[in-house]
């Protein structure tokens, strides 16, 4: 187990969708070895999630984890979840305004309208199948580590680049607007 090197904005890794795994694959030591490396690499950071090729390798795998997370304290608790070829698909047209950030985009947050209520497939690291439905700001998680494995970067959904800012003025002019309108947020939807 280990920490890898994070990729970050511009190295073309990020840019390139990730492939698909077979169940084979899945079960081979280099591809439990990369997982266990995502737990740790993820955990290091305080990251939120953080999929395969943020650490240069283009697979669809990902992993969640929130537990009282330094970088966003406002998040509902998420168990350690390991994705493996997940099919993401809103349920609805419900969409909420989310702050996010980014191990791979150092010091910038910005806002992204995600959906509030989807369908999530994936095999777990077993290869055992899932068939879920995540709602609320771990909806935005899932769906922030899925755009990473289609190439895509929070950056590409910000659609006020006003917006943007590092994470010193996040905390000292948005923080506090945010926290209050994502907190409401949070006890209306339960996550
Ligand atoms: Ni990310």
């Amino acid at each position: 187990m280990a920490v890898r090197p994070i990729a970050t904005i511009g190295h073309p890794v990020l840019r390139q969708p990730a492939r698909a795994l077979t169940t084979g694959e899945l079960a081979s030591p280099e591809i439990q070895t990369l997982i266990d490396d995502l737990v740790d690499t993820m955990r290091a950071a305080s990251g939120a999630g953080i999929a395969a090729n943020q650490v240069h390798e283009p697979v669809r795998v990902a992993v969640v984890e929130v537990d009282h997370n330094p970088r966003y304290p406002y998040k509902p608790p998420i168990p350690l979840t390991v994705v493996v070829n997940p099919v993401l698909t809103p349920i609805d047209d419900e969409m909420v305004v989310i702050n996010e950030g980014c191990l791979s985009v150092p010091d910038l947050r910005g806002d992204v309208a995600r959906h509030v209520n989807v369908r999530v497939q994936y095999l777990d690291r077993e290869g055992q199948a899932h068939d879920e439905v995540k709602r609320g700001l771990t909806a935005g998680t899932f769906q922030h580590e899925c755009d990473h494995l289609d190439g895509r970067l929070f950056v590409d959904r910000v659609t006020d680049p006003t917006t943007l800012s590092t994470w010193e003025h996040f905390e000292r002019f948005r923080r506090e607007e945010f926290v209050e309108r994502i907190t409401a947020f949070v006890a209306r939807v339960g996550s």
